[in-house]
């Protein structure tokens, strides 16, 4: 498993790659790896000839008020976590590697960011665009996976790839989860003892709307009342609990199928999002 720090040098061995012939998978990270994000290099792995995981904690998809400086970062323990999983290359490039001195380039989208997440984190998504665009180019990756519990991030990047003609298949990977139902994230890092138990509450909140609107129960804005009083009750601070399309992510005037049920919400400092999408056949996507 080869150290790349800098996005030529990527470039010029997945150009190698490609006149070889061999399929070339990006798995693009911030780090602090968990069993999430393994189960999306091992995905990686079964559909292309060469994988490369990138570990970058990306100052522009960070406000000014977020936790980029206590981001957990420790490039030894998530390279032994990647061993074993035969992984070609770990691109980890420093910040003035992505965005030396004089850089000023942005890539926005329109909608899709005006949704959900975007709300409160309204620069997120542009840096997101931008550092996703930047490891495209420099991977020359054919395909990348991404996990759907950053489900609107997923659907930025789609449009973006579509938008601007990217040529890179972007391979959803369904959320992994602990036991007790709560998605795999870098910030359960940040949660007390306290905190941790529970934070499964809004895994189950989903899950039990999920279940509702199934039956046949269409009214968004008793089902959203509801589901927050039980975070609420939790000890959640709310920051949206949304019924959307699944697709634009625009909110939904009534529940109907196929729908995306969304939440961000805050136990203590830590936020955690999570989302149900709930398909017409096979019952809510876990
Ligand atoms: O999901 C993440 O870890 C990040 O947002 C990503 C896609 C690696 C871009 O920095």
């Amino acid at each position: 498993m080869e150290v790349i720090r800098e996005p030529g040098r990527l470039r010029e061995r997945s150009d190698a790659w490609h006149r070889q012939g061999w399929v070339v998978g990006l798995v693009p990270t911030m780090g602090a790896l968990h069993e999430g994000h393994l189960a999306l290099v091992r995905a990686a792995r079964k559909e292309a000839d060469r994988v490369i995981v990138s570990i970058f904690v990306n100052p522009t998809q960070f406000g000014p008020s977020e936790d980029f400086a206590r981001y957990p970062r420790n490039l030894d323990r998530d390279l032994g976590m990647l061993q074993g999983l035969d992984v070609d290359v770990v691109f980890a490039p420093g910040v003035e590697d992505m965005y030396p001195p004089g850089f000023q380039t942005r890539v926005e989208l329109d909608r899709l960011p005006r949704h959900l997440c975007g709300l409160s984190r309204p620069h997120h998504f542009g840096g997101v665009a931008l550092v996703v665009t930047k490891l495209f180019t420099a991977s020359r990756a054919d395909l990348a996976v991404f996990g759907q519990k950053d489900y609107q991030q997923v659907r930025v990047i789609e449009q973006l790839v579509s938008d601007l003609d990217l040529g890179v298949r972007i391979v959803r990977h369904p959320t992994i989860r602990e036991e007790d139902g709560l998605a795999m994230s870098s910030r359960n890092l940040y949660l007390s003892p306290e905190e941790r138990m529970r934070a499964p509450t809004l895994y189950r909140v989903l899950r039990a709307l999920g279940d509702r609107v199934r039956r046949g129960e269409g009214d968004v804005e008793i089902l959203r009342e509801e589901g927050i009083r039980v975070l609420e009750d939790a000890g959640f601070q709310v920051d949206y609990l949304a019924f959307c399309d699944p697709w634009s992510l625009e909110d939904l005037p009534v529940a109907r199928v196929p729908l995306l049920i969304a939440a961000a919400a805050r136990l203590g400092s830590t936020r955690l999002i999570d989302n149900l999408e709930v398909t017409p056949d096979a019952g809510p996507v876990v």
